[in-house]
């Protein structure tokens, strides 16, 4: 898609985003000019996927030019990392979720991807002959091993032990291919309870996307901590996205649980004061939100945190209820510490 059509992208409807969307490749530009593609290795909830053509319409004009590096601290499924790691030679990259068992792999496909894919197509062969049934027994065989490894106190600092890390990333990716929805959510103890799905050939084990991504992940610094341990690596020449989990827009979608920590109106607040502390730093910011207007027009949540910044209503087609039944046009916002005329 040319740069123009994309930043026409600003003023598409709901239908026009979305054929836009599935027409746009995730690729990385390598230095040497080959071309590999990438696209996010997990469904996730809030992925940004749908949002992808009215973020890039804002990426900083100056991005890959004197904005030379790119720190993403909720980057969840990384919908915008990788389109970003597709479009721009950036110098250094930075990338954090406070989710382990995402974390923990990211950094396995990054360092040790063979191994990965061993467990994966093992999995994905004893997964896909079977029946309806038998695969559901498997999925929940799964799933209690995952859980067994989770609560077992396997976890290093910053993710898991090595031992078994490679297996926990190998039932963190199979258990988002075969789940209902590809939903990652927990109970209040932390463990994945979501049922499983039926699919009827999901592909489990994506040898050429893993070792893609495990080539663009490289030299990516990834982290596994709250998004304000990423003050140290942002400066002037930054680029930050942030895409925090959302403010509920309806009683019934107040789904937050992608970790057993909730991200209520106080936490949003402190994410507020931290992002004008990377503004006095200078970065470039970026940030996407539910617009709280949709449900309650009087609701100045995000308009009154951010006075001072360029927020933008844009169209959305996202899933407003967590079970997935419910999707509608909405709008969601888009917050930026620089204006328009500096848009990609
Ligand atoms: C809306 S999702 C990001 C989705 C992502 N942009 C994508 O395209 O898939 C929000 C992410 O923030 C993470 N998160 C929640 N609280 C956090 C915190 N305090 N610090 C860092 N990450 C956090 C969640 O685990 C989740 O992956």
């Amino acid at each position: 898609m040319s740069k123009k059509s994309i930043s026409n992208a600003m003023s598409l409807t709901v239908s026009e985003i979305n054929r836009l969307y599935t027409q746009t490749e995730f690729g990385t530009q390598r230095k040497n000019g080959t071309k590999i593609s990438v696209k996010p290795f997990v469904k996730w909830v809030g992925g940004k996927g749908q949002l992808l053509p009215h973020i890039r319409g804002a990426y900083p004009k100056d991005l890959g030019v004197t904005v030379t590096k790119y720190a993403e601290p909720f980057v969840g499924g990384g919908a915008v990392f990788f389109d970003v790691l597709s479009r721009f030679e950036l110098e250094e990259v930075y990338i954090s979720d406070i989710n382990a068992e995402l974390i923990n792999t990211y950094t396995v496909i990054r360092d040790t991807c063979d191994s990965l894919l061993d467990l994966l197509s093992e999995m994905e062969d004893a997964y896909l002959p079977q029946s309806p049934e038998s695969r559901k027994e498997l999925f929940y065989e799964k799933r209690d091993r995952y859980n067994y490894l989770k609560s077992h106190g396997l976890r290093g600092t910053n993710g898991y032990a090595s031992s078994k890390s490679v297996e926990m990333a190998a039932l963190f990716i199979f258990l988002n291919k075969t789940c209902f929805n590809g939903l990652y959510r927990v109970n209040k103890m932390g463990l994945f309870n979501v049922p499983s799905g039926s699919y009827k050939k999901p592909t489990i084990c994506d040898e050429r996307n893993l070792k893609n991504t495990s080539a663009v992940l490289h030299s990516v610094t990834i982290a596994c901590c709250d998004y304000m341990l990423s003050e140290n690596f942002v400066d002037e020449n930054t680029f930050v996205y942030f895409d925090p989990p959302y403010r509920p827009i309806t009683i019934t979608s107040n789904f937050t649980s992608y970790t057993a920590a909730e991200f209520d109106d106080g936490a949003h607040i402190q994410l507020a004061e931290y992002a004008y502390r990377l503004d006095k730093k200078h970065a470039k910011i970026l940030m996407s939100n539910s617009d709280p207007k949709n449900n309650d027009p009087l609701d100045n949540f995000f308009d009154n945190l951010y006075t001072g910044m360029h927020i933008r209503r844009v169209a959305a087609n996202r899933m407003i209820n967590c079970n997935g039944e419910s999707r509608g046009e909405i709008r969601e916002l888009l917050i930026s510490n620089y204006s328009e005329d500096s848009y990609e």
